[in-house]
């Protein structure tokens, strides 16, 4: 009930007087705290502007925020450094000020577009500046209000001239990244073709001396023959042709010719079946797939290895017959002299060095096993072993790039290449390639 504020005399009473006293005090009471309210807001509000402009100056793009007219609202970012000091953006004025003639329609028409599907555009501009018209890569992405509504557009750009040159400048590490690769690549093939050029020599070396120790025998027959028909030329008597033919062994020279011939042969016929070998190599690094016997080209590279090493190995094959595979024997046979090189390295020191190759089917795979009894990988390397570049080899004698290449000519037949297993018992690697048919 609403106190009665008069009485008869027309004075208010005390009651009333209270109860409006009350009334101010609340009401002053709440106005300090909406008072204390809304300092603690301003403070808030003032850090966070503060903040913002800290963070806008520091970005290294130029910031244009526009409303729907074209009408800069504000600034920020690198725009001072970017336009220069005669051709400052100022809020207020209009956004298609700050571009070239010919290009202020097009700025318009993205803006409206911008505003209109709410989704960001980006286009190469000019803008005035000191230093004249400059590129800018411009991003021009919605603002929208609370509610989603589209209110302007944020305008985020960058001279193109550095991203040019920032794009230049990797293009330009990744070109001498890619020659060093290069360089490495080429020092990989040149260590391997060392490795068969060694291999070769020795295998070279054998009929080679053969057959010139041969037709040094065939030399001195030779002579022995001339003497003996020079003495029947010049009419020698019988009985004295036979003494000849005693005192230069001719009966025992004959058959000794005959040998020397047949060995010549023998070694001129090996040396030609390892050119012939050679030049198989060489044709089956063209990049034909064909079905192939992998124990054989397994074979063939582990002896290319071991013959051009010093170190002794023994090297066993277990696997049987045939085990066809479907793939490039030439590079293939790389892959195998890449492991067999990596083990014979981790032998150099060992007692009893073996290196077993083992080939077996399964599914629709054939799988080469390439095992030592070296120290294994150390545990910190296993992961990196397939990296480029990865060697625990003194420089000179380890690029690192073996099995890497390797990896990448197995995954290049559909087939693949993992470290199996590896301990202080020895290291095996396992070489899955898809089985090949009937030749
Ligand atoms: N059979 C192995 N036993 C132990 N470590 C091996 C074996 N094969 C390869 N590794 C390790 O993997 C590394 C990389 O081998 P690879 O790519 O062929 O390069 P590189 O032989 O030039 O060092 C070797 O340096 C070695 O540390
Ligand atoms: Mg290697």
């Amino acid at each position: 009930m609403i106190p009665e504020a008069h009485d008869r005399t027309g004075t208010f009473s005390d009651a009333a007087w209270s109860d409006v006293i009350s009334a101010v005090d609340r009401t002053y009471s709440e106005l300090v705290a909406y008072q204390e309210q809304l300092e603690a807001q301003n403070a808030e509000l003032d850090e966070l502007r503060r903040f913002m402009a800290s963070v806008l100056s520091s970005v290294s793009d130029l910031l244009v925020v526009v409303d729907q007219e074209y009408v800069i609202e504000r600034t920020g970012g690198a725009i001072d450094r970017v336009l220069g000091p005669k051709h400052l953006a100022h809020p207020g004025a209009m956004v298609d000020d700050l571009v070239v003639d010919e290009m202020r329609e097009k700025l318009r028409c993205v803006i409206d577009q911008v505003i209109a599907s709410q989704e960001a555009v980006t286009l190469e501009i000019d803008v005035m500046t000191d230093a004249g018209p400059t590129p800018l890569e411009l991003s021009v992405g919605p603002r929208l209000d609370e509610r989603g509504r589209s209110r302007g557009a944020v305008l985020v750009g960058r001279p193109v001239g550095e991203l040019r040159s920032a794009y230049s400048d990797l293009e330009a590490s990744h070109a001498a990244l890619k020659e060093a690769q290069g360089h490495l690549v080429r020092n990989e093939k040149l260590a391997s073709l060392g490795r068969l050029v060694a291999g070769v020599a020795h295998e070279l070396n054998n009929p080679i001396s053969f057959v010139y120790a041969n037709t040094h025998a065939l030399e001195k027959y030779t002579s022995r023959f001339e003497t003996y028909f020079e003495a029947v030329q010049s009419g020698a008597d019988r009985n004295a042709l036979i003494a000849l033919r005693e005192e230069l062994k001719l009966d025992r020279t004959l058959k000794n010719l005959r040998g020397a011939i047949d060995g010549a042969k023998d070694g001129a016929e090996r040396v030609r079946d390892i050119v012939e070998d050679l030049r198989r190599l060489s044709a089956e690094g063209s990049g034909e797939t064909v079905s192939f016997d992998l124990m054989t080209t397994a074979r063939t590279a582990a002896d290319w290895v071991i013959r051009g090493t010093k170190t002794p190995v023994k090297v066993s094959f277990e696997g049987g017959a045939t085990r066809l595979a479907l793939g490039n024997p030439g590079h293939v046979q790389q892959i195998v002299m890449n492991l067999v090189q990596n083990a014979v390295d981790v032998l150099a020191e060992k007692e009893d060095a073996q290196i077993h190759l083992l080939v077996f089917e399964q599914d629709d795979t054939v799988l080469l096993h390439v095992a030592d009894n070296g120290p294994g990988v150390p545990t910190e390397a296993v992961p990196s072993v397939f990296d480029p570049f990865f060697t625990t080899k003194p420089v000179g004698k380890g690029t690192g790039l073996g099995l890497s290449i390797s990896h990448k000519i197995a995954e290049e037949h559909g087939g693949a290449l993992i470290l199996f297993d590896t301990g202080p018992e020895g290291t095996c690697f396992e070489l899955t390639l898809p089985a090949g048919g009937a030749t």
